[in-house]
């Protein structure tokens, strides 16, 4: 094998190794998940052995069962739960995805609003909205394209109901905007 594509293919192996596994998998190793790892927060934390915390939508890990992989947020019974990342800067956003509880209760994410935007004052209830999860089948994988909103923080909102939050991964796609013309 030619020495560059040897150089090409440690690089893509890499950049496939440092990535976390990414819930679309044709994605891995090519586009930078800017959510994992970034502080989360979440309207309340659902009281149970297995933690729900915010920080389990970004952690890499696109398992979908609550019980077994324990890698899902979950509020309480919050009237307009939310939850939100922090990007630590702004960027202008490609897409966003969420991957929904796999193993029951997949209702509860209808309806339930991605925003993006640079103030979290309401927790992200007014900040330009990406788009709306209608697919609510146990363990889809909503694809959401921003069209390029530009935030620092991306939201998820369930307006006008008190429900339970859960996802189990959020990902978040998009450029820096000093990158942009
Ligand atoms: C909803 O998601 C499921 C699981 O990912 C998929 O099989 C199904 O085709 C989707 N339905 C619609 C209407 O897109």
């Amino acid at each position: 094998m030619p020495i560059a594509r040897t150089w090409l293919l440690a690089l893509a192996l890499l950049a496939g190794r440092g990535e976390a596994q990414s819930c679309r998998p044709e994605l891995q190793g090519i586009a930078h998940n800017l959510a994992k790892g970034r502080p989360a927060c979440q309207s309340s934390i659902y009281p149970h052995v297995i933690i729900g915390a915010a920080s389990k939508a970004v952690d890499g890990n696109c398992g979908g069962d609550w019980f077994k992989d324990g890698t899902c947020t979950h509020t309480q019974q919050d009237t307009e739960p939310w939850w939100y990342v922090d990007l630590g800067d702004q960027y202008a956003i490609s897409a966003v995805i969420v991957k929904n509880r796999g193993d029951g209760s997949g209702k509860r994410l209808e309806g339930a609003q991605i925003r993006v935007g640079d103030s979290v004052a309401d927790h992200g209830k007014s900040n330009p909205l990406c788009g709306t999860i209608t697919n609510t089948s146990l363990g889809s994988i909503t694809t959401l394209y921003c069209n390029w909103l530009k935030g620092s923080y991306v939201s998820i909102n369930i307006p006008g109901r008190a429900e339970y939050l859960h996802v189990c991964e959020v990902e978040v796609y998009g450029t820096k905007m000093e990158d942009q013309c």
